[in-house]
């Protein structure tokens, strides 16, 4: 039940979190106004809510549920989506601190500076795409290597 549990939430908080990239990608655009800035800031408060939400949960199910923190610890494709998410967040910085300059600056961003922001969220997204990936090949065994 445990194991159950954990899976619904993991999965419901990863998409959520990919709803928030996604919201981030649609809103951030060419001409983008103060009124949107201020509501992609909030939107962007549940990134951070939400990944530290996903670390706790994943590990969560690695060492308590699911098949046990043997089986993650060496398993390559665990440590692939863990290291990729972290990219992510690591990614996620500089919109972040982009969104905060703008709206203190009380002016719209030019158009160049939303370029910017946008490649960042175009690299998250990208590199969340391949996170299904090694999560299913992880959850089968593939890429587990010896203990040594
Ligand atoms: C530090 C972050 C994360 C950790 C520690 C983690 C850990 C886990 C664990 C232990 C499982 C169970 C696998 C099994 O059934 O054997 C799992 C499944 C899964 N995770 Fe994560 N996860 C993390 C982040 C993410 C993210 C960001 C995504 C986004 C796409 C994701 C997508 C999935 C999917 C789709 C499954 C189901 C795999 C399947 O059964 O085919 N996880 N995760």
């Amino acid at each position: 039940m445990l194991d159950l549990a954990q899976a619904i939430a993991h999965h419901i908080l990863v998409f959520s979190l990919f709803g928030v990239l996604f919201a981030e990608l649609m809103l951030v655009q060419p001409g983008v106004g103060l009124a949107t800035i201020a509501r992609v800031g909030r939107i962007d408060l549940m990134y951070g809510a939400l990944a530290g939400l996903i670390i706790v949960v994943g590990f969560s199910r690695a060492v308590f549920a699911a098949k046990g923190w043997l089986y993650y610890s060496h398993n390559l494709f665990f440590w692939l989506k863990v290291g990729t998410f972290l990219v992510i967040g690591l990614l996620s910085v500089p919109p972040t601190i982009a969104y905060i300059r703008w709206r203190r600056s009380g002016a719209a961003p030019a158009d160049a500076q939303v370029a910017g922001v946008r490649r960042w969220l175009w690299a998250e997204t990208l590199l969340f795409a391949l996170l299904p990936a090694f999560a299913a090949a992880m959850a089968r065994g593939y890429g587990e290597f010896p203990v040594r």
